[in-house]
Parts: structure tokens; C-alpha cells; sequence
């Protein structure tokens, strides 16, 4: 008979061991990486194998939006699981249909019909099918400090250092530069910027011909690549120059998306209503996978005629939809947005004080509870803090019992959209103290 080797409790080192020889784990080299055996959790905290607790400032991975195991969004899943657990994917059913209704309400214009996914990347994939079908264009623009998911086209969309292994990925993904003001691809600064980041767009439009092109895709406010603000004019002119060369624009709020920035999605900040977004994530915070495509009305109604070239087995999955159905009410009900927007301004504050403490500190950008502090060896240079010092800071916070993510020299701080200003505070101290000592070495 099939089943696990063990049903004793295996100890923190068995089963370290146990994942390293039967499981990969993503973007590492396997022999180096070193996990947290995580047990369980409640709200911004979760405990692992050996009873340490820690805090988690970056939401797991910036999905865990209303914290861990909320009572209302487990009892949905149990109570869809008792009821119905699997559907054929064109079958109709109360989760998906209700949850649809409710994505059309809190997105933005006229987003109103969704194309379920298991996922971000997924959702990236179908938008794009969505946008060439539409259009009968190929040409996609993205940018390069971006990140979109790790299949193939998904993967050719982003720009980030994770793509140049799998080239040439999908044919006809044409990238352009970011609104990264504090390393500005045109060399400005706030002072002399004429928005050539949104300036050489247009250039890019009519070198590469608009009538090829059939979308722009970007995230909302860029999430894993070092939480790249826009200026406030920034989506307001790229909405418009599509607009005027009839190109789709498609907002990836994935990682921005549902509360993350202070507003249900990063475009809201702007008032700008895109012609398809793609969500995951805080969807259903984590507790199941679902992501999902929403497109307009115009994209909507074309297909009612054509056929619709997607499909996949798990979508709109009931026990998905169910917990997303949850999460979404447990948003609304706990006012999590509003934290996010309220505990956003005492966390700038917080970041704009360890700026000024410390010199090693090049930057910090935030909006809502999406944030980071990028460290350098000098402010002159902007030379980003070496590789050695980075990882220094990364187990100073854990042996302080502070997880969070931190990717090259930078420091994220993307906590649980349910954080209280107590916790957000001892999170800040912990960095503080961290980014000190870290700073006494150089
Ligand atoms: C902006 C953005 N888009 C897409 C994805 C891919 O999502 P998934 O990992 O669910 O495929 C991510 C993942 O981090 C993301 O941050």
C-alpha cells in the first residue's frame, strides 16, 4: 500500500532533509538553500518546527494580504469542501459566478468579465492571448525592472535577470524602460525629468509600428523589482498615448493589487481604467490558487460571436473561488484597504527616519503597505551594498525573529494588510537596529 514512509512527527533536520531530496525549491541553487520549516500561523505571525515565532514583513510573498489562517476564509473552504469540491471547467456554479460578480464590482470601469487561472503567470498568458486575439496584433510592450510569472511567455514579458536564461522565450515581447527615478535609465534626476520614461515609450510605439502592436503591459506599481513608484502623471500619459495608437493597455496587479498600495489596485491611485487587468494573490490571500484575467466590455462582447482560444481544467475551481469569495468579504469587512492606506503613512514615516539615521541607506519608496529600502556602499555612486552585507542583514533579522523578503540590495517591507501600528513599529525597530550594525561594518 502507497503512503508516507513515516507518520511520526519527523524533526526540523528530517524534514529539511526529506524537501531537499524529493522537492526542488524556485530561483536557488538547491545545495544553498536553507529553509524556515513553517508550522503555523495567526495573523502577521507564524511559527516554525521548532516553536520560533516570527513575524512576517513581506506576506509571505506579498500574497498573504489578510494574514494567516483567518477563521472566516477556512471555514468557506471547509464548508465548499464538504459541499462540492471539483467541476468540470464549463460548468456553471455559485463560488465562480458569485466571485465574478464581485471582481466586476471592485475592478475598476468597465472590467466586468473574468477568465479564471491558477495564478499570476497563468493570467499573464491569457492576457496576452486575450490582447492578440482581440487586436489581431503581435507585438507586446513590457518593461524591463519588471516580473510577470515564470512560464514561458510570462517569463519573455518580464524584464528581470530570470528571463535571459530561457530566451529566446515568445516572439514579438518588445521591453522599455521604467520609471526607476532613483536610477533613472535617461540619466535625470526629479529636477531636469521631462517623463522621458514615458516619452521614449511613444518613440518605441512608432518605431515598432502601432498597427503590430496589441498591448502594453506593466504592473501596476512594480512589486519584486525593487517597488518602483510612478510619478502621478506616469499612468494617466501612457493610458492616453495608447489610447491615441489604439493599443490595449494591461495592468499586472498581481502583487499590486487588493489593498496592497492603500486602494483595491495600484491603477486606482491614477484613475485609470485599463483595457484588461491580471490578479492573483491577495485574490484569495494566498489560501488556495486562483488568479484571473478581467477584460473590458469591448473585449468581453467580441468573443461572444468568436471563439475563445483558453481553457484549463481548474478553472474557476469551486474550493478557489470559495476561498477568494471569503477573502474578498474579509477585505471589506475588516476595512484591511484602509489600514493599508492609514498604517502606509506611519510606515513611510518610519522609513523616511531610518533614511536619515543611516548613510547606507540610498533610498526608500513606499505607497500603502508596499515598500523597500534599497542599500548602497555610498549615496554619491548609488553603488549598490555587496552581496556579503546583504545576506548579514538578511539572518540579523531572522535571528531577531523578522522574515521578509530581500532581493539584491534591497530591503522590502510588505507586511500583512491586517498589521497594527504596534507591530509595524517593532518590525521597524528590528530593521533599524539590523540595517545599524550593518552599517557599523562598512
Ligand atoms: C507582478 C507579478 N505578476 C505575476 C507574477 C506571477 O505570479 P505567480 O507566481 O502566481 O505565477 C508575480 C509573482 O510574484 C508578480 O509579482
Amino acid at each position: 500500500m502507497l503512503k508516507p514512509k513515516t507518520d511520526k512527527r519527523l524533526s526540523k533536520d528530517e524534514l529539511v532533509e526529506l524537501n531537499r531530496t524529493y522537492v526542488f525549491y524556485s530561483w536557488s541553487i538547491q545545495e544553498q538553500v536553507d529553509p524556515i520549516s513553517i508550522v503555523s500561523g495567526k495573523g502577521i505571525t507564524f511559527w516554525d518546527h521548532d516553536g520560533k515565532q516570527y513575524m512576517d514583513f513581506s506576506a509571505q510573498l506579498m500574497n498573504l494580504n489578510i494574514g494567516y489562517q483567518h477563521p472566516k476564509v477556512i471555514a468557506a473552504i471547509q464548508e465548499q469542501a464538504a459541499k462540492l469540491c471539483a467541476a468540470h471547467p464549463n460548468m456553471a456554479h455559485e463560488p465562480k459566478a458569485l466571485l465574478g460578480e464581485m471582481i466586476a464590482e471592485i475592478t475598476p470601469g468597465d472590467l466586468n468579465k473574468v477568465f479564471y487561472t491558477l495564478g499570476g503567470a497563468e493570467a499573464n498568458e491569457n492576457a496576452i492571448k486575450f490582447a492578440r486575439l482581440f487586436t489581431g496584433r503581435q507585438k507586446i510592450l513590457a518593461r524591463y525592472i519588471s516580473y510577470h510569472g515564470a512560464t514561458y511567455g510570462a517569463i519573455t514579458l518580464s524584464g528581470d535577470y530570470r528571463r535571459l536564461p530561457v530566451e529566446p522565450g515568445i516572439p514579438g515581447v518588445i521591453h522599455v524602460f521604467d520609471p526607476y527615478c532613483y536610477r533613472c535609465a535617461f540619466g535625470h534626476t526629479f529636477e531636469t525629468c521631462h517623463r522621458e520614461c514615458v516619452t521614449h515609450i511613444e518613440k518605441v510605439i512608432e518605431y515598432e509600428g502601432p498597427k503590430a502592436i496589441a498591448a502594453l503591459l506593466m504592473e501596476g506599481v512594480t512589486g519584486s523589482n525593487g517597488i518602483l513608484v510612478p510619478p502621478d502623471d506616469y499612468w494617466p500619459r501612457l493610458r492616453e498615448i495608447t489610447q491615441k495608437y489604439d493599443i490595449l493597455l494591461i495592468s499586472d496587479e498581481v502583487m499590486s493589487g487588493f489593498g496592497r498600495t492603500g486602494a483595491w489596485f495600484a491603477v486606482n491611485h491614477w484613475d485609470v481604467i485599463p483595457d484588461i487587468m491580471t490578479i492573483a494573490k491577495g485574490l484569495t490571500s494566498g489560501y488556495l490558487p486562483l488568479g484571473a484575467v478581467v477584460v473590458s466590455d469591448a473585449i468581453a462582447s467580441y468573443f461572444d460571436t468568436r471563439m475563445l482560444y483558453m481553457g484549463l481544467t481548474y478553472f474557476g475551481h469551486p474550493m478557489s473561488c470559495a476561498a477568494a469569495i471569503a477573502t474578498l468579504k474579509v477585505y471589506s469587512e475588516e476595512n484591511l484597504i484602509e489600514n493599508s492606506t492609514n498604517m502606509g503613512i506611519v510606515l513611510g514615516e518610519g522609513l523616511e527616519e531610518i533614511k536619515q539615521k543611516h548613510t547606507i541607506v540610498g533610498d526608500v519608496r513606499y505607497i500603502g503597505l508596499f515598500s523597500v529600502i534599497e542599500l548602497v556602499k555610498d549615496r554619491e555612486t548609488k553603488e549598490p551594498l555587496q552581496a556579503g552585507l546583504m545576506s548579514e542583514i538578511k539572518s540579523n533579522l531572522l535571528a531577531e525573529g523578522l522574515t521578509t523578503f530581500v532581493n539584491k540590495n534591497m530591503i522590502f517591507i510588505c507586511p500583512p494588510l491586517c498589521i497594527n501600528q504596534e507591530e509595524l513599529s517593532i518590525g521597524l525597530q528590528i530593521i533599524d537596529r539590523t540595517v545599524g550594525r550593518v552599517e557599523s561594518l562598512t
